[in-house]
């Protein structure tokens, strides 16, 4: 184990991403506090050697408490409401929870004089790219709530810079997937909607079938390209920043992915492949608000050293079909 590195702020990481990201901190010798409102988080995914706080970002007396008790060197903020089609019929939620909460929070760190950021942004900033991989410098022109929040709060990142100096590090995440694979940690999602915990529930037998959204898009086989990234690979995209941030202190935007596209169809071959099981499935209606191809030019954080390692799909697929597996024993032996 290295010596400690700093004491780190991790905002939602009782969350999917926020929960990786403090194993991989943990490990590589940082000390962790996580505060986390539970809304989304789940108690079973902290940290035990990290400090745990419950409360929300939004806290502005909880937020200064934390940051004039303890001498905080960054924070790592996943604190969010995801849902991008609930964000179209509660706008007013995303606003609050994914821009007013992290105003309050740069608030604190500015008094305090906590000066380092790493924000979970998203590929969602890019609405529907002209041109795909899409790059960093390509236009953000969001086409949902949930994107637009993201977009904002990145901005206001630079505005907190420009003014006070904050450093910060946005990366924006393609399709987060796959569970820890130790097996200690993945997704609590009692009502999945992504793609993947569908399929394993089909693979499960919890639903009949999946339905695909969409089968006329102008893509090879007529289904959505995503560009699936391990959560492990992600949460150590973290790290990498992190240590980036630290060391050179300039403020920068990168996304993070494979660059490799796979469609819906493609995704649902390679499972009953993996998982040696037929997935049933109906084509269905497109959903409203998805981008047809989402694929990521990640050469910018590439460069840098940053290069995934569990993203291929075999083992996107079986960690969270593991990870399915393991709750489903647990749920069945609570029963008795
Ligand atoms: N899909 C199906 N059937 C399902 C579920 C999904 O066909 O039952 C399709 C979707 O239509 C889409 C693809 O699978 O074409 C991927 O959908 P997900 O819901 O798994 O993921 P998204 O690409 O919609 O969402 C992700 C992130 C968001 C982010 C967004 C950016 O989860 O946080 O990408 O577009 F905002």
């Amino acid at each position: 184990m290295e010596k400690q590195k700093g004491l780190i702020l991790v905002t939602g990481g009782a969350g999917y991403i926020g929960s990786h990201t403090v194993k991989e901190l943990v490990k590589c010798g940082y000390k962790v506090i996580i505060l986390d409102n539970l809304s989304a988080g789940n108690k079973r995914l902290i940290h035990p050697e990290a400090v745990f706080i419950e409360g929300d970002c939004g806290d502005s007396e909880l937020t200064d408490r934390i940051f004039s008790k303890y001498k905080i060197d960054a924070v790592i903020h996943f604190a969010a409401s995801i849902e991008v089609e609930e964000s179209m019929h509660i706008p007013g939620k995303y606003i609050e929870n994914n821009i007013c909460s992290g105003k309050n929070l740069l608030e604190s760190m500015k008094k305090n004089n906590c000066m380092l950021m790493i924000f979970s942004s998203s590929a969602a900033v890019y609405g529907i790219p002209k041109k795909i991989p899409v790059r960093e410098s390509d236009d953000t022109k969001t086409i949902n709530c949930y994107g637009f929040t993201k977009l904002a709060f990145e901005e206001m990142l630079r505005y907190y810079d420009l003014a006070y100096g904050i450093k910060s590090i946005s990366l924006r995440y393609f399709n987060a997937s796959g569970a820890d694979p130790d097996g200690e940690l993945g997704s609590m999602h009692k009502h999945p909607t992504h793609l993947i915990p569908i399929i394993l529930q089909a693979a499960l037998g919890e639903r009949d079938k999946i339905k695909i959204f969409g089968t006329d898009y102008q893509t090879a086989d007529g289904t959505c390209i995503r560009d699936f990234i391990h959560v492990t690979d992600l949460a150590n995209a973290h790290i990498f920043a992190l240590s980036y941030l630290m060391k050179n202190k300039i403020s920068d935007v990168f996304n993070v992915g494979t660059g490799k596209g796979v469609s819906v169809r493609e995704m649902i071959k390679a499972s009953e492949e993996v998982l040696n099981t037929k997935i049933n499935y109906e084509e269905s209606e497109r959903r409203s608000g998805d981008p047809p191809s989402l694929i990521a030019n990640a050469e910018k954080i590439k460069k840098l050293g940053w290069s995934p390692k569990y993203s291929d799909l075999r083992t996107i697929i079986k960690t969270a079909y593991n990870w399915e597996l393991k709750k489903e024993k647990e749920r069945r032996e609570k029963m008795g």
